[in-house]
């Protein structure tokens, strides 16, 4: 039998369903609670809050489990790529031989933007963050085609071009936006590279001279927009089904993502990182003063990539991301005193009682910046790399709520705390 919740309210009893999902997630279904006893539920912060039903991602903060369609991400970290990731976040499969074939011709023939979409870019000024340009451009690209202004689920072009359009033009409009901010020319994607090599190619290469690619440095990228892939209901992904249950068209409802994404609490956060361990070692300190900062709720300091609303545990991503930053900085010979600050920084945190009693530990942005660092990539662009890895997870979520028949329009209530009712003061009137 399944299991019920009772609630008791102004001397009623009322009794809720309950859900269970499959990995045993438990939820009180308060879906009539509203209709039956006039009541809502304030959850600040939705920390308790589902928001709906989903296949795509599982995750147990506090047993550090992160699988993405069933698969933990240590395997697809060692063994996949990004394309082939996204193939399963998107469409519930590791792709076969043919499948794979499809999706990364699909990805090769999408990745052009319109030849006019170079004039907006111009519109933008010298020194505009990347961020700013790609929600932009993802929103101005999608007017090129008038099958998509027209967006309705099921009835237009179909869905599959629409996904490698946008997985392989935010590739080409990021590194557009990165030429654009230093004022360097737009350099074009090649059909030979693959999806991360043309990325480092159109943000680095010069006319006429091609960017030499590293076979670790290609990896590494790869592997950042893999782990970045989809990372369930958080702040973008629940901005973008919050988008698409409006029915607007996938990227309008992705670009809307990227600026949910921006924040220095959200996507923001790797660029924050990096920062502030530049902050650290030009004050000379070895991380200490850093710490006691954070820990007083006055100084306005975090200690950035530290904490999760999720993980209160290790986060299975940083785990990776610590050994991949050691590998690529070692094959490369690069010697980062961030990279020393910042593990000085994880040790004094993990054995100092602030942090470990509230569960705080070094999450997937602590060590990804200085990653991107070493391989080259501006501090600007590190949001705009988590950007372009998360973007199948978004198109996962955004055709779940276009799949869903029952789908509604999200609108949360509120509890009004304002003034009660109150009259228009004629301006000559007011004091
Ligand atoms: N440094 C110092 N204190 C921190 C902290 C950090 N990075 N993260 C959380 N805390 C403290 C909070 O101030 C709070 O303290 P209190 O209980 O004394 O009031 C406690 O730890 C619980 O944190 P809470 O604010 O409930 O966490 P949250 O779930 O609302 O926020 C984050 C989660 C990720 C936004 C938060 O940990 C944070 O701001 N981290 C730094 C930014 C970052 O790395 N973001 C990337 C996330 S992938």
């Amino acid at each position: 039998m399944s299991n019920q919740a009772k609630l008791e309210l102004d001397g009623k009893t009322y009794t809720l369903p309950t859900l269970t999902g499959s990995e045993n997630e438990k939820a009180v279904d308060v879906s009539a609670l509203r209709a039956s006893t006039g009541y809502i539920t304030i959850d600040d912060g939705y920390g308790n809050t589902g928001s709906c039903v989903s296949n795509v991602t599982f995750i147990d903060g506090d047993q550090g489990i992160l699988r993405y369609r069933g698969i933990p991400i240590e395997e697809l970290a060692e063994k996949s790529n990004f394309v082939e990731t996204a193939h399963l976040i998107i469409y519930g499969e590791l792709p076969n031989r043919a499948q794979l074939k499809k999706f990364s011709d699909l990805l090769t023939d999408n990745q052009y933007l319109h030849e006019d979409m170079k004039f907006h870019f111009e519109g933008f000024p010298t020194g505009a963050h990347p961020m700013a340009i790609l929600s932009a451009m993802i929103n101005a690209s999608s007017c090129f085609d008038e099958d998509l202004m027209r967006w309705q689920w099921g009835k237009n072009k179909q869905f599959d071009v629409y996904v490698a359009r946008l997985i392989s033009q935010v590739r080409t409009i990021a590194a557009y936006s990165y030429r654009k901010s230093k004022g360097l020319p737009l350099i074009y994607p090649k059909q030979s590279y693959k999806y991360t090599e043309n990325f480092l190619h159109m943000l680095f290469s010069m006319p006429y001279e091609d960017f030499v690619l590293k076979p670790e440095v290609v990896k590494a990228l790869d592997l950042i927009f893999l782990l970045h892939a989809d990372h369930e209901q958080n702040c973008s992904t629940s901005t973008v089904r919050m988008v698409a249950s409006s029915q607007a068209n996938l990227f309008a409802s992705c670009a809307a993502g990227v600026c949910a994404l921006w924040g220095p609490l959200h996507g923001g956060a790797n660029q924050a990182v990096i920062e502030m361990l530049q902050q650290i070692h030009r004050e000379g300190d070895d991380g200490s003063k850093f710490i006691t900062a954070a820990k007083d709720k006055n100084s306005g300091k975090k200690l950035m990539g530290f904490g999760h609303r999720v993980y209160k545990n290790y986060d299975p991503r940083a785990k990776i991301i610590k050994k991949a930053c050691d590998e690529v900085l070692s094959k490369l010979h690069i010697d980062d005193p961030l990279l020393d600050i910042a593990k000085k920084l994880e040790e004094a945190a993990l054995k100092d009682s602030y942090f470990v009693e509230r569960k705080l530990y070094p999450n997937v942005d602590f060590y990804s910046g200085i990653i991107m660092r070493a391989i080259g990539i501006p501090v600007e662009m590190f949001t705009v790399i988590f950007a372009i890895g998360r973007m199948p997870g978004w198109i996962a979520n955004y055709k779940e709520i276009m799949e869903e028949p029952k789908s509604r329009i999200y609108r949360p209530r509120q509890i009004y705390t304002g003034r009660t009712l109150n009259h228009y003061v004629p301006v000559a009137e007011r004091k």
